[in-house]
Order: structure tokens, then sequence, then C-alpha cells
């Protein structure tokens, strides 16, 4: 990723200033990759923020932030990640519905110096995810530096729509970051007073934009605060996708609520402002009690931005270009979320130890522990989850694996732009409750499980999590089935052995083989493979998973020195 770094306008070219504000810095868009192998490098660097100060950073392959990975439904794609960051991590692909050994949650540590590389089948829709660090206690410290990128993916069905989507042109990535700054500068993990928002790492900057329909994919890659976005003059926008899909149809709106976490795509009809400067604006009075960047909360940290309104950015509207697209289409999608008859229920209650705490939060009554599985499921099944919040600010609640339906919010139907599919909610204060529809789907893993969490990354850090084991059908009788129709062997590797053979009946050949040490760290994938090099394998115990078309199994093998 190359960013154009034009911090600021000379003050050698007055003209061309006249009438503007003197913070002309131009925001950047990331750079795009795309196809089957997606190379990123986590690295530590340096970015100048401010005029001749050197904040030091986290980025991937570049200073802060990373490119923007560019996915198709349906395709194949490797990501290698290499770390550099002398120090342990993890990358989530935060909303992408892959297997628990590819989601990069904390149970897939990446040790510093090493690649990981997990490689999947990308079945989700169209719309706007996001990749980050999730190693357990240090997110916060990874992902406030700067560690995080997009991921946008396309399918047919969003293709054939006249929508906007030349990148960078009409069709712009906006990552929103409160940030706390201290007196040198320096970005602070102290994510409670958090004093400054970057977009896409610039402050208070300025995007240069065609009088047409633009859309505009605005992520909260925030820690901690929430965004009440919208423009300083009311200007009405169009909320046409949610976290993981697009809406039924356009809803109009003037503003926008967005968690961490959270993303929409919006569209915004600039036909009639060529020439003009557009603020595209935090309305931090607006945002409900106990949100935090809204209104003080009662025992909770103040940051100087809190409950205030103020410019996140500046549209400077030009000529529209050669195929502007000009309408905005009535309909969109068919959103139709699973059937509730048949769900079993789940609850979980978010709380704070006192009860007035505003760092210290539990999932009922727990914290999280990486060794304690909170509860297994099984796919296929479909759930109805209840979130209950009875601490005094609202949490961004977040699941990995799949996406959900929200079928309430307070007990009422939650408003149009909620009604697509997410993989983050907010779940409101004081009592506030939410209820959301999901189903496992396609991936089970015996080992390693799916994450839950607050997405304010202090809470996530300090345990606000918890995990799941989703089995495969009907409580492990296909896996059974699996283990019966696959051999391994040898189980005890001798000194001096080269491979391990893998056979299979007709129909369970392996798809994907997945090798883990005694820790559960991955040493090794390999796809449509019948034999592994033991030198790969650590000495011990070493776990094997077989994933074929009809099910998983699981073999131990014990490498002798
Ligand atoms: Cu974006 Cu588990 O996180
Ligand atoms: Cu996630
Ligand atoms: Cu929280």
């Amino acid at each position: 990723m190359k960013f154009n770094f034009l911090n600021k306008i000379p003050i050698a070219i007055p003209l061309f200033l006249a009438g503007q504000s003197l913070a002309q810095t131009t925001i950047l868009i990331p750079d795009t990759l795309a196809g089957d192998v997606i190379n990123l490098t986590l690295q530590n660097g340096t970015r100048e923020f401010y005029p001749g100060v050197a904040t030091k950073t986290i980025g991937y392959n570049g200073n802060f932030l990373g490119p923007t990975i560019i996915l198709n439904q349906g395709q194949q794609v490797t990501l290698n990640l290499h770390n550099q960051l002398s120090d342990t991590t993890t990358t989530h692909w935060h909303g992408l519905h892959v297997a628990p050994a590819n989601d990069g949650s904390p149970h897939n540590p990446v040790m510093d110096g090493e690649t990981w590389s997990p490689s999947f089948t990308v079945m989700d829709k169209a719309a706007t995810y996001w990749y980050h660090p999730h190693l357990h206690g240090k997110t916060l410290n990874q992902v406030v530096k700067g560690a995080a990128g997009l991921i946008i993916v396309r399918d047919p069905e969003e293709t054939a729509m006249n929508l906007p989507r030349t990148y960078g042109v009409d069709d712009i990535p906006l990552v929103f970051q409160w940030k706390t700054f201290d007196s040198a500068k320096q970005i602070v993990e102290m994510d409670e007073v958090d004093n400054e928002v970057l977009v896409n790492g610039t402050i208070n900057g300025t995007l240069h934009l065609p009088a047409q329909v633009v859309r505009l994919r605005l992520l909260n890659g925030s820690s901690h605060r929430f965004f009440d976005f919208g423009f300083a003059d009311n200007l009405t926008f169009k909320q046409i996708a949610s976290d993981a899909g697009l809406l039924d149809a356009p809803v109009s709106m003037t503003r926008l609520i967005l968690g961490s976490g959270e993303r929409a795509e919006i569209l915004v009809d600039l036909s009639e402002l060529q020439g003009s400067n557009l603020k595209f604006q935090q309305f931090g009075t607006q945002l409900p009690q106990g949100y935090p960047g809204g209104p003080m909360m009662m025992g909770g940290m103040t940051g100087p931005k809190d409950n205030t309104d103020f410019d996140l950015l500046t549209i400077q509207v030009g000529a529209p270009t050669s195929n502007a697209v000009t309408a905005i289409p009535a309909t969109l999608t068919t959103n139709t979320a699973w059937p509730q008859a048949g769900a079993s229920s789940r609850s979980f209650g978010l709380s704070a130890q006192p009860m007035m705490s505003m760092t210290n939060f539990f999932i009922n009554g727990l914290k999280f522990d990486m060794e304690t599985v909170n509860f297994n499921t099984q796919v296929g099944k479909t759930e109805i989850w209840t979130i209950t919040n009875q601490t005094m600010m609202a949490h961004p609640f977040h699941i990995h694996g799949m996406h959900f339906y929200v079928l309430s919010v307070n007990g009422a139907t939650p408003p149009a732009n909620l009604r697509g599919r997410k993989d983050v909610v907010v779940v409101p204060p004081m009592n506030g409750s939410v209820k959301l529809i999901l189903r496992y789907e396609a991936f089970s893993d015996p080992h390693i499980p799916y994450m839950y969490h607050c997405h304010i990354l202090s809470h996530e850090d300090t345990g606000m999590m918890g995990q799941f084991i989703v089995n495969s059908a009907s409580s492990g009788t296909i896996e059974n089935a699996a283990q019966e129709h696959l051999r391994v062997s040898p189980t005890l590797l001798a000194p001096g052995l080269e491979k391990v053979e893998i056979s299979a009946d007709n129909g369970w050949e392996p798809i994907q083989i997945e090798v883990y040490d005694q820790d559960g760290c991955l040493l090794l994938t390999e796809r449509n493979a019948t034999r592994i090099a033991v030198d790969r394998l650590a000495s011990g115990m070493n776990s094997i998973q077989i994933f074929t078309a009809r099910g998983t199994a699981v073999f131990k093998v014990v490498k002798t020195n």
C-alpha cells in the first residue's frame, strides 16, 4: 500500500487557498489488493499525523492501516499474513464466514517472523468487511496503532445493479477512528479519553468527489467511541448496506449511528452540489445517553470531544465523471431471516462489577478464559439470542463466523437500516436488550471455537468475550462416520519417518487437512493432499483435522525424536 503523503498544501500557493480552510489535507484512499493470493505484512512504522512529528504506528504493507482487499463471492483465496511486528499477533477477517481455523481469532496466533496462510472460499454477500489483529489481551494495543484494513466483497447480485463502484472515484472507503494522542502526539492505549478522530489516517481532511451519486463505505474502526454521522445541512443520504449485505431497499436518513466494528454503505446524491464544500460531521450531542462519544455517562471518563458536534471531513464537489450514476435504485435485495419456529434460545447478560463500573464488564457473569468453552452447539441449528445490558453504557456486540438478523431492539421492531445482515449490534444501556436470530452454517470444528464479544477493544481485551464450539450435525454422528472412512498411518512416528499417509473411502477424500500442535497452534494447512511431511509436525502430540465434503475427522499422531 502506498499512501500518498500529501500532508499539507504549502502556503506558497495562497491563491488556491482563498476562501478555504487552512487545514487542507487530502484524505488518502488505501490501495487495493485482489486475486487468489493476498500478501499482507504486519509491520511497525511511523506516520506524520501532525506536521513534523513522527507518531509510532502499525500497518499492513505500510505504516498505517492496510490495503483494501477486494474479493469475489465464490472465489478461493489464500491470505498470507507475514508477521514482522516483533510480537505475536493474529489477523481476523471480521464478518467473513470462514471456518474457525481460518478466522484469525485468538486461537490462530502467528508468532513473530512467521507467516500464516489461511485459505478458503469466499461465501459472503457483497458488503464491506474488515480485518484487524485479535490476539487476546493485545487487540487494543495493535489495532489502536493502526493495524486494520477493509475488505470489499462483490457478488453477482450487487454487480448487476447500477450502483457506484469505481473504487476511489465514486465508491469511497472511509475508516473512521477515534484515537487518544498524548502530549508527544503518540497514540496511547487509553481509549477512554479519545481526543482525535482520523479518517483514513487523516485529521479533518478533504475528499474530492464528483457531482453525482456516490457511495461511501463507512467503518467505525474505533477502539471505543461511537459515531452519529450526518451532513452539516441535514442533507439526506440513503443507507444501502449494513455490516454483511445489502438492505431490502435504500433507507433515507439524516443521521447514522455506528458502534465500534459496525459498517454501513451510504449513497449520497451530489448531482446538484458541484462547486460546494460539504461537511460530514459527528453529531455527538445527538447520541443517546450512555453511548461513548455522546452525553456524559455517570461514572464514565469524558473525552474532550464527547458530547460535541464537529467536522470529520470536507467533501469538495467537482465535475461529474463521464459514466456517472445519477439515480438511486428503489429496491436492492430481499433479506429473509430464518424461521423462528423450532429455533432454540440463548441469553447473554452484559454486566459490570461494581454495578456502576464503566471499565469492568462481564458476559453472563464471566470473564473470557481461553481454556473455557462457554457453550457447544451444532452446525445447521438456528438460535435466537437475547442480549440484555445491565450496564450504564452501550456495548457493540459482535459474533464471529456468521451473520445474524436483528429481531428486536428494546422489544421493538428494529429500524429499517438494522433489518439487513449484520455481525455487530449495539445493545442499548440501562436494561436495553437486543434479540437476534442466527444459523450455524457450513462450518464445524470440534476444537477451535468461534468468539462473541463486545467490540469496544478495552472491554474485549479485559474479558468481555466468550467462545463456542460448533459441532458437526446430529451430535457427532457425521464426525464419527468420517472417522470410519478415513485412515491415518502411522500414528506413532518413529525418528526418520518421512511421511504420514492418509487414505479415504470413496466420497470421503480430504478437502482440507489442518495440523495443530498440542497448544492448538495451527502448524499447516494442505488442500487435496493425501500425505503430510513429518518434518512439518511438532514433536510430541499433533492433532490432524481432515475436512471432507461429508464431515470432519480428527486423528492424533505422536512424533518421537
Ligand atoms: Cu472485529 Cu472479534 O472482531
Ligand atoms: Cu469478527
Ligand atoms: Cu463493552
